[in-house]
């Protein structure tokens, strides 16, 4: 039995919450005009919450490493790590398409390595696409992950993944040769048939005119209102990553306001003993009370009696 059912129904046959969305579901939203909305989440009860909401896609990021794993960057989060929080994801999540991220040396070293990653996350985690970084040197490898029948989706621009040889996270194709080196990336990942171009931290002039140029919608993250679809870091849209958000982020919620209100409240009550109430407590049936308190009331007379 797959994980997913296809048929956009729950499992038992519950009715259907909303159609399954599909990388044909994703181009045909570009074809129209309307926008693609992709978070990524990285486990059961905030996938599951993103998935009801109607998000189109929820990418597994490798972003992982940071919010959730505490690390300072993307580069130490293992194959493994992404394959466990990768299959919480798909227990959650009925409609939305489920991409899961190559982490910092899936696919690096060589392309049989990075082809038998990508079947991994569809085999093992039910993962419909992945996600890889980077532009032109990636062609050979996208192009025989599409022979292995998985879906692929491109990340160029500001790659977190290439922080190193980056010198830092920077905005990418602020000058022509820049600009050139973009368009040349997309353009080569559109021809090898990527589903999605992720652009990241691209200025928004630029990701526009990518977006004009290539067939496969851009998903765009610091890369302006004009690209296909945009993406968030779940952690980043309601405030729980602990420092200054980027330029690009809207803050629609604030978890970390929530939470802490709601520990504080749980430790005022508890050392105060308001909680739990008699209301929250279990109590014995009435008969089995009635002879529990005949048995302690012996036992005390007993004791006084001594
Ligand atoms: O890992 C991640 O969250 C990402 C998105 C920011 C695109 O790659």
């Amino acid at each position: 039995m797959s994980i997913t059912s296809f048929n956009g129904r729950q499992p038992h046959g519950a009715q259907p919450i909303q159609p399954k969305v599909t990388t044909t579901t994703i181009h045909e939203k570009k074809l129209r005009h309307e926008p693609i909305t992709c978070l990524t989440a990285y486990d059961y009860a905030t996938a599951r919450l993103v998935d009801q909401a109607g998000i189109d896609m929820i990418l597994v990021g490798d972003s992982l490493a940071q919010v959730v794993l505490g690390y300072d960057n993307t580069l130490p989060v293992t194959m493994e790590e992404m394959l466990h929080h990768t299959r919480a994801v798909r227990r959650a999540v009925r409609s939305a398409m489920v991409i899961a991220d190559m982490p910092f040396g899936a696919y690096h070293e060589d392309e049989k390595d990075g082809v038998h990653n990508a079947l991994r996350f569809v085999k093992e985690a039910g993962a419909e696409a992945v996600k890889l970084e980077g532009g032109a040197q990636r062609v050979g490898l996208v192009k025989r992950v599409l022979d292995a029948e998985v879906p692929v989706m491109g990340h160029i621009g500001l790659t977190p993944q290439s922080l190193h040889k980056m010198g830092g996270y920077k905005v990418q194709g602020k000058d022509f040769s820049g600009i050139e080196r973009l368009v040349k990336d997309a353009v080569a990942l559109d021809k090898a048939g990527v589903f999605s171009i992720v652009l990241e931290g691209v200025p928004r002039e630029v990701a526009a005119m990518i977006t004009r140029e290539v067939s496969a919608p851009t998903i765009g993250i610091g890369a302006g209102p004009e690209c296909d679809g945009q993406v968030l870091v779940f952690h980043d849209l309601v405030n729980l990553t602990f420092h200054e958000p980027a330029k690009f982020v809207r803050r629609y919620g604030d978890a970390a306001a929530l939470f802490t209100n709601a520990v504080q409240q749980f430790k005022a009550d508890v050392e105060t003993r308001m909680y739990p109430s008699d209301a929250e407590s279990y109590h014995l049936p009435k008969d089995t009370k009635v002879e529990l308190e005949a048995i302690l009331r012996r036992k005390e007379m007993k004791a006084y009696s001594r």
